[in-house]
């Protein structure tokens, strides 16, 4: 469908915008991946981006389904800006990504504010679906998953000011981890080729980036097969992506600890411009919960893959994500949680109470019977430990010295900038001459638990 209008300026065609689109993005970095597409696709249909949201004509919000809490916030933003629609009455409000998929039409149920749903694989046909909310007034949706699409042609609008961007590598999960409901709302996992990721990664070279993070549900699942069927894996294409662009810090996320793999590691260990840095999400320290989440390792094997990683790369930064208050998990499996992060040490993390999501294998065939009371106590006391752990991990930095990428200014000050090292701590030093974008060496005088403090 082609709507838009072209008007005759001196001989040259000028596309008349079809209107102003003001995007704000929630949830993983998937989705702010995810954004910069839809607003790649948008910009090609002649569609104008705002910063404004008081500007725009058609507002999107990209959506997570992770938690309860995420999607109770989307609503609260809704009721927020439902006013917007007085001042204009041809204004469109439209529900992009994860809860798309988990909640469906019920979402105009929910709010009778919203205009129209545009799944995660439906981002192709976004300016078709504002056109026809536009001109049916009715509500529209358009949330069909598709096996095939990774948006491997569309160059993504990154932000032109950053130096960082995220690429992504491959969409959607086929864990089915029974608490989560990502399978779900992203459809099977499929790989990008990597012709098209080095592609995209040389244009950003010449835009003037310079670190990139690589981006899957799982990255660690990464599969391509050319015409003479052979396989590349995610430590082929990650060595493939550090031996092309050299000059590049590359990063990636997030890993699932049943698939690192030596091959990985030594991978790491070997390339100067890989950083060293791994988030391992954990989620229990207990068997008998990694089981019942069905997350394919015990607490021995996680184990065993965090000494191997130590072994082979020694000052490897390690993060984690923790769950607490899963289905019958037990005083002593909450304990088991605490003696892991007591024997791992890990060097940040993050960390929930459990959340029923409908549809997931927990929620059908668990007891989500911890009370909100319990899960909150222990979160509480996970987070106290880890504040522990980073604190002593930064403590242990103080007098290193270290190469950071200057990523600008720091929140609390102009005079200070930040940046994060090769094992991704934060890093605020004074800004002297230094200017966003330069490598420099700094090193370390002080710390928090979350930030490290240099000169
Ligand atoms: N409840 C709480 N936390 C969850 N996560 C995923 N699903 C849930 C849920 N239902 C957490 C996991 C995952 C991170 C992205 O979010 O720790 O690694
Ligand atoms: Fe969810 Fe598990 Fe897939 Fe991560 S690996 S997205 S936790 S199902």
């Amino acid at each position: 469908m082609e709507t838009a209008k072209t008007i005759n300026t001196e001989n040259k065609k000028t596309l008349i915008p079809k209107g102003k689109v003001y995007i704000e993005t929630y949830g993983c970095q998937m989705n702010f991946s995810d954004s910069e597409i839809a607003k790649s696709i948008l910009v090609k249909n002649n569609y104008q981006l705002t910063e404004n949201i008081n500007e725009a004509d058609t507002i999107l919000i990209n959506t997570c389904s992770i938690r309860e809490n995420a999607e109770q916030r989307i609503f609260k933003k809704v009721e927020n800006i439902k006013y917007l629609k007085n001042n204009n009455s041809e204004l469109k409000i439209g529900i992009l990504g994860c809860m798309t998929e988990h909640l469906k039409s019920k979402i105009f149920e929910l709010n009778s504010e919203i205009d129209f749903l545009a799944g995660p694989d439906s981002y192709r046909n976004l300016h078709n679906i504002i056109d026809s909310s536009k001109e049916n007034k009715s509500k529209a949706l358009d949330i069909e998953l598709d096996i095939n699409e990774t948006y491997d042609d569309i160059i993504p609008l990154h932000s032109e000011s950053s130096i960082s961007a995220f690429i992504s590598i491959m969409r959607g999960c086929d864990n089915f981890c029974s608490y989560c409901v990502v399978p779900y709302t992203r459809g099977r996992e499929r790989s990008r080729s990597p012709e098209t990721i080095l592609k995209e990664i040389k244009i950003l070279i010449n835009q003037g980036i310079k670190e990139i993070t690589l981006l899957g549900q799982n990255v660690n699942s990464y599969k391509w097969k050319n015409h003479s069927g052979y396989i590349l894996s995610f430590p082929s294409l990650l060595e493939k992506i550090a031996n092309e662009t050299p000059e590049l810090r590359i990063r990636f996320s997030t890993s699932h600890p049943k698939d690192i793999s030596r091959e990985l590691i030594e991978v790491m260990a070997k390339k100067d411009n890989i950083c060293k840095h791994i988030h391992l999400a954990v989620q229990s320290g207990s068997s008998r919960i990694l089981k019942l989440m069905n997350r394919k390792y015990s607490r021995e094997s996680f184990l065993e893959k965090i000494e191997m990683a130590k072994q082979l790369i020694p000052d490897i930064g390690l993060t984690t994500d923790i769950i607490t208050g899963f289905c019958t998990e037990t005083e002593d499996d909450h304990k088991e949680t605490l003696s892991l992060m007591k024997d791992v040490k890990f060097d940040w993390a993050f960390m929930f109470a459990y959340s029923e999501r409908s549809g997931t294998v927990a929620a059908k065939n668990l007891d989500d019977n911890i009370d909100n009371k319990k899960k909150k106590q222990r979160l509480k006391e996970i987070i106290e430990l880890q504040s522990k752990h980073s604190l002593e991990s930064n403590k242990k930095d103080i007098g290193k010295t270290f190469e950071i990428l200057v990523e600008g200014f720091s929140k609390k000050s102009d005079k200070m900038l930040k940046g994060r090292n090769s094992q991704n701590k934060m890093i605020v030093f004074p800004a002297k001459n230094f200017a966003k974008g330069d490598l420099i060496k700094v090193k370390i005088t002080d710390c928090t638990s979350a930030t490290l403090i240099g000169e």
